[in-house]
């Protein structure tokens, strides 16, 4: 008989090694995430994943589910963490939304409309980080990165190649680009890298492919974040081939 945990009341089967979050994305049960990548380590940076677990708050991406654990995931209390978290990247980066060619493609952005966000709540903090656009087909604007490290591990995991990493502490922290000169252009990524179609938000972009999809067919006009099977979606439509 396989081992158990409850989520929500829901019996979850899960193999031992698995995480919460493993568990609940194998049994189709949405948690919300933005870090996570099933496929990556796991990194529990983001904390959006957080759930109680027999009454303590922990994140579910890297807590290993045992036997028997009471957990919560939809509580008025979680979504209203969750959705501070959103509101602290949000007014933390430069997250202007209607001049990003990811919206619509945004995790982040679907996150809050899944959040009921309506305001950043905090002040701006309107950061000025340095654009990188040195490469021929890449562009990093930093403004809009989240420290995911989605790219850091992509790049390290699944290329085989080390093209990123984040240096600097508390609000200084950023993603640099491990080459001679710190530029993109210098590191050996390529276009059909993982790490360069993963970022989850606008900050790593490809060049001259941008506002291609029409209004109304972006990825979350036509799905929900909460689908557990929307990786594949996600990255089939952000690779570009040229011609
Ligand atoms: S560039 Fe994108 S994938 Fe990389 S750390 Fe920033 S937000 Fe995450
Ligand atoms: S998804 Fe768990 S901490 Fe980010």
């Amino acid at each position: 008989m396989s081992k158990t945990i409850k989520i929500d009341g829901v019996d979850v089967p899960f193999e031992d090694g698995q995480t919460i979050m493993d568990a609940a994305l194998a049994a189709d049960i949405y948690i919300p995430h933005l870090c996570h990548k099933p496929g990556l380590s796991p990194h529990g940076s983001c904390k959006l994943c957080t759930v109680d677990v027999d009454g303590r708050a922990v994140s579910s991406c890297t807590m290993p589910a045992s036997e028997g654990q009471q957990i919560a995931n939809n509580t008025p209390a979680l979504k209203e963490v969750r959705k501070t978290i959103i509101q602290m990247l949000f007014i933390e980066g430069n997250h202007l939304c209607p001049s990003c060619e990811k919206t619509g493609d945004c995790t982040l952005q679907a996150l809050a409309y899944h959040h009921d966000m309506l305001d950043g709540h905090f002040p701006q903090f309107y950061p000025r980080r340095n654009v990188d656009a040195s490469h021929p087909t890449l562009i990093i604007d930093r403004d809009r990165c989240i420290l995911c490290e989605l790219c850091v591990r992509a790049s390290r995991e699944v290329d085989g190649k080390n093209v990123f990493a984040i240096a600097g502490r508390g609000i200084k922290r950023q993603l640099i680009v491990n080459s001679p000169s710190g530029k993109l252009a210098d590191s050996d990524i390529e276009t059909e890298d993982l790490a360069s179609h993963i970022c989850p938000v606008g900050a790593i972009l490809i060049k001259d492919h941008g506002y291609e999809v029409p209004i109304g067919r972006r990825t979350f006009d036509l799905h929900s974040i909460a689908e557990t099977d929307l990786e594949q979606v996600i990255l089939k439509k952000t690779v570009h081939h040229d011609a």
